[in-house]
Parts: structure tokens; sequence; C-alpha cells
């Protein structure tokens, strides 16, 4: 575009508009997001680290809540810093650098901020968070800093810090006020760090699915974070960082015009989905050209939305085998051992180390990935598989994917290109 054509451009749209137009570190929208999540670093998952669980000998430890509550502290303090310590370090930053990936979301829980009375929380991943930053910037990463549990729980999941029946964030403005102020702190921290921390997750899957007593708290809070993270200054002043809201496990529609420009002039704005083939019976059930034509046919429903589009977790996992995916103690419906459901198979050469997978398994985890990724490149505004790592489910990880070739050194080389046509 010719540049007097661009400043053209310019003055017309600061005639319309009087907001002075937000200029993210990272060009969302134009430039495709493509990254990993570092789970189950920050906040334990069982399934994760399962051997972190195990090693309590004790199971009623199902989540970071009771690792920290139902085993002696200082073990669990110790063991929790070599983890930390451990888990992920810069070496690991420098291979997804060279994975061609250029985001990270990095999870964190509210008790790395704030842990009050009666919480048994260990708190002390903020110098690793720091460190976490350092590296991005070192190989020229951007950090999604994603708040992933929230005092009460917002979803009620382990990966939350506590799981229960029925989370209770929500319904709890006490909760809901400390986790604003923990947004205020993150939007603070980064706010002059744009290029490295371009954009701030507020709160991970809030449980929408329990219905609208959840979502009216959630849009608020929503509109609360995009003030705190928007506004660091205590003045009119804005920010550069960008907000990624979570879609509640609600269809886009619901969001529609949602903190868009038609919405109070809100801008710096993205939405994050997460799309997973396998918290259901039917979805372990499916073939793998089902599983194929499932992740393509998403082009449509993904199309269109008003806001930049994140697929923030998916996985090219079709099954719910991984060990304590579903909680520690809880077994899967692929095998039948989840409650209720009906086997499938075995699950056996489907999890665990990828030595053991066959070729033809590694083939079908390429075409998942690659249909996926084909699909969100071309529907939105990019993707963050879900993790790097994992002690023992290979079928999950960016890294084993990496090492045994059905994730491509080079994310936009398919083997496959023409799997969705
Ligand atoms: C609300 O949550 C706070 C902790 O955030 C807790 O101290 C308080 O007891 C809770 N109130 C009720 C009524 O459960």
């Amino acid at each position: 575009m010719a540049p007097s054509l661009l400043s053209t451009i310019t003055i017309a749209c600061s005639a319309v508009s009087l907001a002075v137009a937000i200029s993210p570190g990272y060009s969302y929208g134009s430039e495709k997001v493509r990254g990993v999540n570092l789970g189950g670093w920050l906040v334990l998952e069982p399934w994760i680290t399962p051997s972190l669980f195990d090693n309590t000998g004790n199971s009623a430890i199902v989540d970071e809540y009771t690792f920290c509550q139902l085993q002696d502290r200082a073990t669990a303090q110790s063991v929790l810093e070599a983890h930390w310590a451990s888990w992920i370090t810069e070496s690991d930053f420098e291979a997804i650098a060279a994975a061609g990936l250029n985001h990270v979301r990095l999870p964190i829980g509210f008790w790395a901020f704030d842990v009050g009375p009666g919480e048994p929380y260990i708190s002390g991943q903020l110098p690793y968070l720091q460190k976490a930053v350092n590296w991005a910037s070192n190989h020229g990463l951007k950090v999604i800093v994603d708040l992933h549990g929230a005092p009460g729980s917002q979803n009620g999941f382990d990966n939350s810090g506590q799981r229960m029946d029925y989370p209770t964030w929500h319904s709890n403005s006490t909760n809901v006020a400390r986790t604003d102020a923990i947004i205020k702190t993150i939007a603070d921290m980064y706010k002059d760090n744009p290029n490295v921390v371009p954009i701030i997750a507020p709160l991970n899957e809030p449980a929408g699915f329990d219905g609208n007593d959840v979502l009216s708290v959630v849009k608020q809070y929503w509109r609360d974070s995009y003030g705190n993270i928007r506004y660091p200054y205590g003045s009119s002043q804005q920010s550069n960082t960008v907000v990624l809201i979570h879609d509640a496990f609600q269809p886009l529609s619901y969001w529609s015009g949602f903190l868009t420009t038609s919405d109070n002039n809100a801008q710096g704005v993205a939405m994050d989905t997460h799309i997973y083939q396998m918290f259901t019976d039917a979805g372990n059930a499916m073939s793998d050209e089902e599983h194929i034509q499932s992740a393509c046919g998403q082009k449509s429903t993904l199309s269109g939305f008003d806001l930049w589009l994140i697929v923030g977790e998916w996985t090219p996992a079709m099954t719910d085998c991984a060990p304590y995916l579903n909680g520690r103690g809880i077994g899967s419906r692929y095998d039948g051992s989840y409650p209720g459901s009906t086997a499938v198979g075995s699950c056996t050469g489907l999890t665990g180390s990828a030595t053991d997978f066959s070729s033809s398994y590694k083939s079908s985890l390429r075409k998942t990935w690659e249909a996926q990724v084909i699909t969100f490149e071309a529907a939105a505004a990019g993707w963050i598989q879900w993790t790097w790592k994992a002690e023992n489910a290979d079928e999950w990880t960016y890294q084993a994917g990496l090492n045994y070739g059905w994730i491509p050194q080079n994310p936009t080389s398919y083997e496959y290109p023409n799997i969705c046509d």
C-alpha cells in the first residue's frame, strides 16, 4: 500500500473514532499464532506429572490443593520447588522457538499471587514466571500469561487447582474481587513489556456449562478484566496489552458483538476457544476418518468471528486413554473404565511412550495434527497445542511429536496439505 494512501486512511479513521487504536506486540489477525501450552508446570495436573501424585502414596491427593493439604508441608514444598526448577527450563524455550512456534501460553494459579486464610496452597511460582518471560525474550517468543485457577475454582477441574463437583468462584463476590486484584497485578507487571507479553488471559475455562449464574458473572468479569488490562496506568492512558477472554464453552454466536469496537469501542480483545474430541463417549468411539472430518468441519464454525479467534487448547490425541486425564483415580471412556462408559477398545499402545506407538498410530496422529492446524489457520487467528511435555502421555505432547515425527519441524510443512479438501 502506498504511504500516501496509508496516511489518508489514518486520517479517515481518526475522524470516526476518538480512541487511539491499540498497537499490540504481535500482529494478531495478520500473522498466525502458532504456539504450545506449558501445562503442568506452575499449576500441577495429575495426568501431566502422575509421578508427583503417585509418590505421595495417598490416593486422596488429586489436585494441587490436596497436594499441599494432605501431606507433610515441607515435603510438598520441596517437591514443588524441585518441579518448578526442572520441568521447564530455558532449553525448552529454545526448542519451542526452533520448532517455528511464536507463542507459549503459560498457566498460573491465583495462589502464586494470593493465598487466603484456610487455603493450603504453597506459593513460590512467581520467580519462575519471571524466568519464563526472560527466556521467551531471549528466544523471540511471546508469552500469554494465563490465569488458570481462581479462588473457589472457576470450573471444578483439577487443573483449576481444586477438583470439585460444582465450582464456587462465581457465587462468592470475594473470590471474584480477589481475582480482579490479581489481574490488575499481572497487567501492571507486563504493561510496559508488550513485545514479550502482548496478551493476558484473565481466566481459563470458566464453567459456562453450569448456566446463567456462571455466565452473568463471567461476562461482567470479562468487562472488568478489559478495564484492568487495557487501563493499567490509573488514568485514561491505554496499554497495548491484548485481553484474551474464553468462550466459557458457549457457541461463538453467544459472544457475537461482545467487547468489539461496536461494544463501547472496545479494542484489543481476542477470543480463546478449546477444541477436544475425547471428553465424550461418542468422541472416543469415532473412527480416524470421523475425527479428521470433525476437525475439518470446524472451519465453518470458527470462520468469520468478530474478535481475533485463537484455538488456545487442542491436541492430536483422539482418546482419553492417558492415565488421570479425567482425574486421578478416574478411568477412561475409551477402555470402558470410566463410570458409565462403553469400551471402544484397549488403551495399550495409544498412550504412554511413543516408543510403543505403531507406525499407523503415528500417521493418524500426524493426520489429526495437520487437519486441525490447517483448519485453525484457515478459519482463526492461530492455535496453541496442549501441551509441550508430559511424563508419560506422548500422544499429547508437542515435544514427542517433534521427536517421533508426527509433528513437522516446520509447522507449515504439511504431509497432507489437502486433507480437508
Ligand atoms: C467467599 O470466599 C472467601 C475466599 O475468597 C472466603 O473467605 C469466604 O468464606 C467465602 N464466603 C462464603 C459465604 O463462602
